[in-house]
């Protein structure tokens, strides 16, 4: 009963800071509602589904503009792809390198390479778009809100908005200079698996992608949270029935010399 109390008082409290807080972050960081990922909370894991599909969109709507940079092609086999499939991917992309010449040249990629950063010359890419496109490979991290925020972003154009000079309206960033990546009709696009998905499940599945890129050991330190939970549980019962067959000990040699006598 009492228990129940202090659960319900402390709802209530929460409740109350939640609402105090709320509008300080809406003013902040603009609109980002939290969303259901299945790779958040303490059990959380990755859909490998998910993150093939995310991969696609990566690579059909994003790439000629964002780089990869940190992420390996060998590395990809998290998403549960075959190594032919991935030595296929890897051999698509130009490996920028320095020929026996000492020229530039490019090769094709290999598992070992990373994603090649594109457009690498910044200045190139900020007279194009006004700012150079960042590296998405740790983006997941790197802004407050995670995956929601990219998510929100991703979904947050609104063409009947108007629109500022030079530049576009999103709903988180106001003024953005990306140009919104999902084209007025999408009704012929599908995964290569033939399912055809809406706009926003595009947009879940690169967010789910960027997550796993910027977190990938995500699911190997959920199961050590796990383990080391059972560790502990297991120490917690060997060491109580330990300290029982230790007081039992000298309760019982306490016995036999009289014990101490509770009064004094
Ligand atoms: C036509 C080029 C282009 C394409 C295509 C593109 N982006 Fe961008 N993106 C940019 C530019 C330029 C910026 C920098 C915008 C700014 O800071 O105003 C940017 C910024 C971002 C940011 C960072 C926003 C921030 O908080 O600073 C994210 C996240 C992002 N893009 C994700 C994506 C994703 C995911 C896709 C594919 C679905 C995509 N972009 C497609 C050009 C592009």
């Amino acid at each position: 009963m009492r228990f129940g109390t202090l659960l319900k008082s402390i709802s209530a409290a929460a409740a109350v800071s939640a609402a105090a807080a709320a509008p300080a972050i809406a003013e902040s960081a603009g609109p980002i509602d939290a969303q259901t990922w299945s790779f958040k909370g303490p059990l959380g894991y990755y859909d490998e589904m998910q993150l093939q599909h995310g991969l696609y969109v990566y690579q059909t709507r994003c790439q000629a503009c964002h780089s990869l940079g940190l992420v390996r092609f060998a590395s990809l086999e998290g998403l549960d792809v075959s190594e032919e499939a991935l030595k296929a991917l890897a051999s698509t992309y130009e490996i920028p390198y320095i020929n026996d010449d000492g020229d530039r040249d490019t090769r094709p990629g290999v598992l070992n390479d990373n994603f090649p950063w594109a457009l690498d010359n910044p200045k190139r890419a900020i007279a194009t778009y006004g700012k150079a496109p960042p590296d998405l490979s740790t983006m997941a991290r790197s802004r407050i809100g995670g995956s929601d925020y990219i998510y929100a972003l991703l979904t947050g154009y609104d063409e009947a908005h108007e629109q500022p000079e030079g530049a576009y309206y999103n709903k988180v960033m106001n003024v953005i200079k990306m140009p919104n990546p999902w084209p007025a009709d999408m009704s012929d696009f599908e995964y290569p698996d033939g399912t055809r998905p809406s706009l926003d499940q595009q947009a879940r599945d690169v967010t789910a992608f960027l997550n796993w890129t910027a977190d990938p050991y995500l699911e190997e330190r959920h199961q050590w949270g796990i383990i080391v939970v059972l560790y502990m549980l297991a120490l917690t019962i060997i060491s109580f029935l330990a300290y029982r067959v230790v007081a039992a000990k000298v309760y019982a040699k306490l016995e036999v010399e009289g014990g101490p006598d509770p009064e004094h």
